[in-house]
């Protein structure tokens, strides 16, 4: 448990802004997984996007956890932090040759194939290494999963996966391949769903195709649900993780495959937050903005999807005493309601709009709650600031996990114009 006084331990021991993860939560988050599927051969392929940081996987992997990666670097750093290959799957629009190559050098359980002309590169590719490449089809069922359009990738109009007509085609054309094994069938909606019924709709569609696949004599080993599975941010209502399984498992009667299930955000995104420090506070006329150290570059969840975190505010005993002489006092009333926002030259560069919050003071702090999911991951040096340093708690103690940057880490890979 993260308590206010370890916070402020925390903040005091290792700065801010300073993201804060308790793996002791993230277990239970993966038992809850695991038992909510207990009654079928499943796997959790962790999706590496929510948060990559290398003891975060290597402590998943301790808990027999896969990877889901996007990315070749990130099926490394899975195979880095110790997750087995036969544990990893690949998938993304965007393979280039080299990745498949290396995907397939490295014989990691299989890739998740988003398009006709990615699966002739995967075969060309396995022709060449002389290997038959295991590969899962993603397959966009056209369902919408409801949820933000920067994050709903089920629909025909979303990048993602192939309809399900092509896919059948295709896996009629891997299964006559010398170097493709279909094994796996793969779908994936979107991210921070509410609601269970588009995924039990998804699956119901997948299930079908899967029984007319079996028919023609295709040998499927697995089918992969996805992830997506929404966190309380604020009020809103989420998936219980025992009836989404029941859901998944109700749809797949008679089907004798293995559930790789791709989790992110519920396994890691309420189990941490993001510590920042109050720097000032200002009133323009009637706006009122108290400004503190995080900003867009920490978490751009509030600015890319108008994400909505809670926010604590922890009053600290600074022993400053802001003294504002009477010239410079503004006589405009005092407003209860403030807008968080951070150092960044952006208007958008903003933690939590018009909330309600006391008069603070440099130095106070706020923690900025469910920030463990697509906070780090999706930090940058944007206006040359520096990436956080992150902090696990694991059985009650502290240990860092990643150190801040600093302005040589910053410029390391910059080659200078003159000699
Ligand atoms: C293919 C795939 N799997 C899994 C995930 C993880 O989603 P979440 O973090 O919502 O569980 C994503 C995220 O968008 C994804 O694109």
């Amino acid at each position: 448990m993260i308590t206010k006084d370890l916070l402020l331990y925390l903040a005091n021991k290792y700065g801010t802004p300073l993201y804060v993860y308790d793996f002791d939560e993230i277990k239970n988050k993966v038992f809850d997984f695991k038992r909510a599927f207990k009654a079928r051969k499943s796997l959790i392929c962790y999706a590496l996007k929510a948060n990559s940081n290398l003891s975060l996987l290597s402590y998943l992997a301790s808990l027999d956890c896969g990877a889901d990666c996007v990315s070749i670097n990130e099926v490394k750093r899975a195979l880095k932090a110790g997750i087995p290959k036969y544990k990893i799957i690949y998938s993304g629009v965007g393979k280039s040759d080299l990745d498949i190559k290396e995907a397939l050098e490295l014989d990691i359980l299989f890739l998740n194939l988003e398009s006709v002309e990615e699966m002739l590169r995967v075969e060309t590719i396995a022709k060449d290494l002389g290997k038959s490449a295991r590969i899962s089809i993603r397959v966009n069922p056209n369902v919408d999963a409801k949820t933000h359009p920067y994050i709903s990738t089920g629909l025909r109009e979303n990048k993602f996966g192939v309809n399900i007509e092509s896919a059948k085609k295709m896996y009629i054309y891997a299964g006559n391949s010398k170097f493709l094994h279909p094994i796996g069938i793969h779908f994936h909606i979107g991210s921070q769903l509410v609601e269970l019924s588009p995924i039990t709709q998804s699956a119901n569609k997948i299930v079908e195709l899967i029984f007319g696949l079996l028919a023609l004599k295709l040998d499927l080993k697995f089918i992969d649900i996805g992830g997506g599975i929404g966190i309380k941010y604020n009020d809103e209502k989420t998936i219980d993780i025992y009836s989404y399984a029941q859901g998944i498992l109700k749809e797949m009667q008679g089907l004798d495959l293995s559930i790789i299930c791709e989790p992110g955000r519920y396994i890691v995104g309420d189990c941490g937050v993001l510590i920042s420090k109050i720097l000032y506070e200002k009133q323009n006329e009637n706006k009122r903005f108290c400004i503190v150290d995080a900003a867009m570059n920490d978490l751009i969840r509030p600015a890319l999807y108008n994400a909505k975190h809670k926010i604590e505010y922890i009053s600290v005993d600074t022993n400053q005493k802001s003294h504002i002489p009477d010239l410079l006092k503004d006589n405009t009333r005092f407003q209860e309601y403030a807008d968080i926002v951070g150092p960044i030259c952006e208007s958008g560069d903003y933690i939590a709009k018009h909330i309600k919050i006391p008069r603070t003071k440099a130095g106070d702090l706020i923690i900025i709650k469910s920030a463990g999911a697509y906070g780090f991951s999706m930090s940058s040096n944007y206006n040359s600031r520096l990436k956080c340093a992150e902090v696990a708690i694991i059985n009650g103690k502290d240990k860092l996990i990643r150190k801040r940057e600093n302005f040589e880490d910053l410029i390391a890979n910059e080659l200078p114009y003159l000699n």
